[in-house]
């Protein structure tokens, strides 16, 4: 490089080349070095221009490439079905791209990202479409298998959770199917609510074993008829921390064990374990406790009949705001109301 030139590069105002046609080798070179497939298409679907990967990925010499239409190339049938209309809403000005699996002589199936840019002449008009196709097969695969992993993990633990619950069904099957009906209700609210689906799943799992800490409690005292005493009361409050430790261990995506642990909480801080207030209880646990009583208070108990849902509905809106949360209370009374929610199909 000559000394003037140099300086010019370091002050970044100009690069230096010797000519036009070294430009032109220049540019050639580093288009021809590209792996992606690179073709400049006209209006009547010639190819004018196709860099070397395209004419490897096609088999082909550039003069055989050249002049042929894309439908002598890919065949009529992906021409006219796939990407005949891609070529003409680009030369029609529009940029384009979308990502698919393309079959190759040599290469084989191969899914690529492709984009098709108009080219404008130099009174503005779109004279060619330049398509520019980059192969992303390993990285849609690699994708594929994390996406299958993924659904596998979510499976498992999907099935723990269920074998979880229910174990307790084969002790108390009363808590199994309260278990079952407050995650239909749950899973309700949270949609009434407009949760996103994310959130919906970790209800979905947190209700289900919700109460999953009873298994501590004596089956007699979850089963007896009469009236329960302080001593015995006192015990089942222990299954909200009881369920949180079986759970706590477990990493799953959401805070299930915490949910868990404060589905008794009541929003003016006298429910328990902890005397949580507010929004100091996870927003889940609100949603899993009005689920809770609702569903309790419609179904029959050893030591009383169903109240029914009129009943459950009076006591939530009645303290709504003071022990439940109101957004959830509103959602459950339209719930039931308008949109005829029913535990049972
Ligand atoms: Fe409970």
């Amino acid at each position: 490089m000559e000394k003037t030139e140099r300086r010019k590069t370091e002050e970044g105002s100009s690069v230096s080349f010797k000519g036009p046609d070294e430009l032109w080798r220049r540019y050639a070179f580093i288009v021809n070095t590209s792996r992606s497939l690179m073709t400049l298409i006209n209006k009547d679907y010639v190819y004018e221009v196709v860099n070397d990967a395209s004419c490897l990925a096609h088999d082909m010499k550039r003069e055989d490439l050249i002049n042929k239409t894309v439908s002598d190339v890919w065949g009529g049938e992906v021409f006219g079905d796939v990407i005949r209309g891609y070529l003409d809403r680009c030369l029609a000005g529009e940029e384009i791209n979308y990502q698919a699996w393309f079959k190759f002589k040599v290469l084989g199936l191969r899914y690529f990202d492709v984009s098709y840019h108009p080219y404008r002449n130099s009174s503005g008009e779109v004279t060619h479409a330049v398509v520019i196709s980059h192969d992303i097969t390993e990285m849609k695969l690699a994708d594929d298998q994390i996406q299958q992993s993924f659904m596998k993990l979510q499976n498992a633990m999907e099935k723990t959770i269920d074998s979880l619950a229910s174990t307790i069904g084969m002790r108390d099957p009363y808590t199994a199917n309260h278990q079952r009906r407050v995650t239909k209700l749950a899973c309700a609210l949270a949609r009434e609510m407009d949760l996103s689906e994310d959130m919906i799943d970790g209800i979905r799992l947190a209700s289900l074993v919700h109460d999953i800490g009873k298994m501590h409690v004596p089956a007699e005292i979850l089963s007896k008829p009469g009236k329960i005493s302080d001593v015995e009361f006192d015990m089942i409050e222990t299954h909200c921390r009881a369920g949180y430790d079986i759970l706590k261990e477990v990493e799953f995506p959401w805070p299930i064990a915490k949910i868990v642990l404060q589905h008794h909480e009541r929003l003016d801080g006298s429910g328990y374990p902890s005397g949580l207030k507010g929004d100091s209880i996870l927003r889940e646990s609100r949603i899993i406790a009005v689920a809770d009583v609702v569903e309790a208070m419609c179904s029959h108990r050893p030591y009383r009949p169903a109240l029914g849902v009129d009943v459950a509905l009076d006591e939530i809106v009645k303290e709504r705001g003071t022990l439940y949360d109101s957004e959830v209370v509103d959602a459950c009374v339209s719930l039931f109301g308008e949109k005829g929610f029913a535990f049972e199909e």
